[in-house]
């Protein structure tokens, strides 16, 4: 066999595909799984999307090679969502990069600003994809803690005391995965006044800012926001199109064109069908959401009380597809304890340990199943003793 380059032995397989072989083990030998686990949104996109994306198959051209850049339509549509919902203007021709889906932005954006020597700031806890693609960089993640007590934004003071000069990146993402924690204008304004002054590129995920959330807020609506930061946004889940893979980028030109330096070198542009039904949902009005997240919130009230039966507690204001809560303090080993769910009512919920550190003691709980499956498992906590 040929031996592997060394930076793949600096992160190891990711959980949930470790995990969910063990599920699907489980499944195989009897057990009716629940899978609380991941946040792939189970309900449906919007009927324009499939219209769309029939009625573009048929064009010409549809099938070829497109623009790295995207379709101008979709261009278009990102702009005027970003005006619309956020009071953002973004010059069409270079201020929007569509990609293929926003994680592969992440990448991205580590493969075009980092190094071996540059440090970057992730959250603890945080999406696991900004740790691994400093690594995939030869970069060096820095975790910055996120605690309850601080409404789990990162205390910047204290940050700056311990500041490497290395530090060149920080990743943010408000609405915040796991935690469902919001941020403010107030934190933006002083994360950008953070990164001006120690010439940090601060790097927003964004793909939560619709799902029970009443103030969607995007990062570049500062007025020096595109001097310092990007932002990266989603369709996955604001409109159920999570396997369309279609997602943006967003901020000044000079920062997409080296992002786009490496999606050029490495894809061959969007399918077009798919840039085009992107387009058409972009469209639509406030309603879709408000439809949305009527469903998420029948959905959280169920999942609530399962925490409860648990014994978790749970912050009732959060935002995202999640909720995030702290397992009891007489359970010693979190990992044990959902195992023994898992093994003893099917019902697999993710532990708060694999987004990091500070996450050791929590569980998440995706919403993404409907409100009867959720009920069945709340039965079946009902049935668990701790
Ligand atoms: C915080 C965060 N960022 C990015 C992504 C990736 O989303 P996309 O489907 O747009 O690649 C996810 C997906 O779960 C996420 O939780």
């Amino acid at each position: 066999m040929i031996k592997k380059a060394s930076r793949l032995n600096k992160f190891g397989e990711y959980y949930f595909s470790k995990k969910l072989r063990e599920v699907a083990q489980l499944k195989a030998e009897g057990l009716d799984v629940i899978n609380l686990g991941i946040g792939s949104p189970d309900l449906s996109p919007p009927q324009e999307a499939i219209d769309a994306l029939t009625q573009a198959a048929n064009q010409a051209g549809a099938h070829q090679y497109q623009s790295y850049r995207g379709v101008p339509e979709l261009r278009e549509a990102a702009a005027d969502w970003y005006v619309r919902n956020f009071g953002v203007t973004l010059n069409l021709a270079d201020e929007i990069l569509p990609l293929i889906g926003s994680k592969e932005g992440i990448f991205h954006l580590s493969m075009a600003y980092l190094e071996a020597g540059d440090v970057v700031l992730v959250p603890d806890p945080g999406y696991p994809a900004y740790t691994n693609c400093a690594k995939l960089a030869d970069a060096t993640p820095l975790p910055y803690d996120l605690k309850a007590e601080n409404g789990w934004l990162p205390d910047l003071a204290a940050l700056e005391k311990h500041l490497p000069e290395n530090a060149k990146m920080m990743w943010v993402n408000y609405p915040h995965m796991p935690t469902g924690a919001r941020a403010t204008q107030a934190f933006f304004a002083e994360l950008i006044e953070f990164g001006l002054r120690h010439n940090i590129l601060i790097c927003h995920d964004n793909p939560y800012c619709f799902i029970l959330n009443d103030e969607p807020m995007s990062i570049l609506n500062h007025p020096k926001a595109k001097q310092i930061a990007v932002e990266l946004n989603s369709l996955s889940k604001s409109y159920n199109m999570a396997g369309w893979r279609v997602g943006m980028l967003c901020g000044a030109a000079e920062y997409l064109s080296a992002a786009q330096q490496v999606s050029s070198n490495i894809g061959s542009g969007m399918f077009k069908p798919a840039q085009l039904a992107a387009a058409a949902v972009l469209r639509l009005e406030q309603s879709w959401f408000d439809s949305l997240n009527v469903q998420y919130q029948e959905r959280k009230i169920i999942a609530a009380q399962l925490l409860q039966t648990l014994g978790c507690e749970a912050e009732p204001e959060q935002s995202g597809m999640f909720i995030w809560a702290k397992a009891p303090s007489n359970i010693d080993d979190i990992e044990v304890w959902l195992d023994r769910i898992l093994h003893d009512t099917g019902v697999f919920l993710t532990p708060g340990f694999i987004f990091g550190n500070n996450g050791a003691r929590y569980v998440r709980v995706s919403l993404c199943n409907t409100v009867e499956v959720l009920g069945e498992a709340l039965e079946r906590m009902k049935d668990f003793g701790n």
